[in-house]
């Protein structure tokens, strides 16, 4: 074959490839990324002029698709990945063995070619995931929402009888004879409990009434941390509350700040290693008002990490807790225009951040 022969097999074999290649990634099932960038290493590698004596490799996401082990430090060329307008990956291709043989100009531009396809082909992977999360995110939300409209009814039919038991059953302490009085204190002690939950569920329903007004943070948190003290002391953990000024004000429901703080710093408590440290910390920006709770307890997977906000979600033994703290912190948090997110504390626990809009007229 001569030098024009030569050229043009070459180029059929590269817009062969560029083909192959586009209608791999055109028909490509979204979810089976790994098969697909493996056909495309391989279709690559076809396309060039001694294919027996390079591989071809794609880097993307700390993973490596390759048609074998190549060696980067012998002669290669390569192309980014660009995922919108990102670098996020690589196709090189390699000689395996030192020799006199180079790569084709053409052969660089195959493969950024290949790698615009790539590119758009893991763009269309992103854009579906995204799709998916925000899809999942509105189910639950209309979840959540229909399930608050339920609860906020069951709740109003239960507190009335509820409130009424407790009132008769306190009213006849003092008539019932001496044997029956166990059995009476059950009652009363049941009823108040089953009140705490009612009462949790209204909240988390947001069907509290709501009473905001102009009012300083820092000694409502010190005063929740206060009731607090004797069960730090009981579970044998520290705490430390850390506040960058003496006065933040805020317009909110005093009684609901307290109620966040008291969930949440309950949770730190169950949640901590005897002598860990629980650390709150109040802080403000121009626009924000931040108070982080900081446990180094036993850390929450990320298996669970999404789950942990709904309401009846628990990890606590049958009886010990109802899963409804977090619910009820954030429907407070959420009447408020606030977010309630989770982190990782480092080295270990959990913190818990409410974030909470400042008022221009405080
Ligand atoms: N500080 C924390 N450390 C580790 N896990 C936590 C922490 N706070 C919450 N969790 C996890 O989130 C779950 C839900 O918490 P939530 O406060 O809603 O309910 P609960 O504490 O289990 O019950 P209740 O608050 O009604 O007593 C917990 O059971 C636990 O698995
Ligand atoms: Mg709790």
């Amino acid at each position: 074959m001569n030098n024009i022969e030569n050229a043009l097999t070459e180029r059929i074999k590269e817009l062969s490839c560029l083909y192959e290649v586009t209608s791999i990634l055109a028909s490509a099932d979204l979810s089976q990324i790994e098969s697909t960038l493996l056909f495309v290493v391989k279709s690559v590698k076809k396309a060039f002029q001694f294919p027996e004596k390079i591989e071809v490799v794609i880097e993307f996401n700390g993973k490596a698709f390759k048609t074998g082990d190549a060696i980067k430090t012998l002669a290669s060329i390569e192309a980014s990945i660009l995922l919108f307008n990102q670098v996020k990956g690589q196709i090189t291709v390699s000689f395996v063995d030192e020799s006199e043989l180079h790569f084709l100009k053409e052969e660089q531009q195959l493969i950024e070619s290949i790698a615009i396809k790539i590119g758009d082909f893991l763009e269309r992977v992103e854009i579906r995931d995204k799709q998916e999360h925000f899809d999942r995110q509105l189910e639950r939300t209309d979840r959540l929402a229909i399930l608050g409209e339920i609860t906020a009814g069951i709740a109003h039919e239960l507190n009335t009888p509820l409130t009424n038991i407790l009132g008769f059953a306190q009213l006849m302490e003092s008539e019932i004879p001496a044997p029956l009085k166990a059995d009476l204190g059950k009652i009363i002690k049941s009823t108040i409990y089953a009140r705490e939950v009612v009462k949790k569920l209204m909240f988390f329903a947001c069907e509290m009434p709501q009473n905001k007004e102009k009012i300083n943070l820092i000694p409502i948190i010190q005063e929740a941390i206060e009731l607090l003290d004797a069960t730090f002391r009981n579970n044998e953990i520290r705490y430390l509350f850390e506040a960058v000024k003496n006065e933040i004000w805020l317009r909110a429901d005093s009684v609901q700040i307290t109620q966040i703080v008291f969930n949440l710093l309950m949770n730190a408590i169950y949640f901590s290693p005897k002598k860990g440290l629980v650390k709150v910390i109040a802080k403000e920006d121009n626009n924000t008002i931040c108070i982080s709770i900081c446990d180094e307890g036993t850390g929450i997977s990320d298996k669970i990490k999404d789950k942990i906000f709904q309401p009846f979600y628990s990890t606590k033994p049958v009886g010990v807790g109802s899963g409804l703290g977090l619910s009820v912190v954030q429907g407070i948090v959420r009447s408020h225009n606030g977010t309630l997110s989770v982190e990782d504390n480092k080295p270990k626990g959990t913190i818990f951040k409410v974030e909470l809009p400042k008022d221009e007229t405080c």
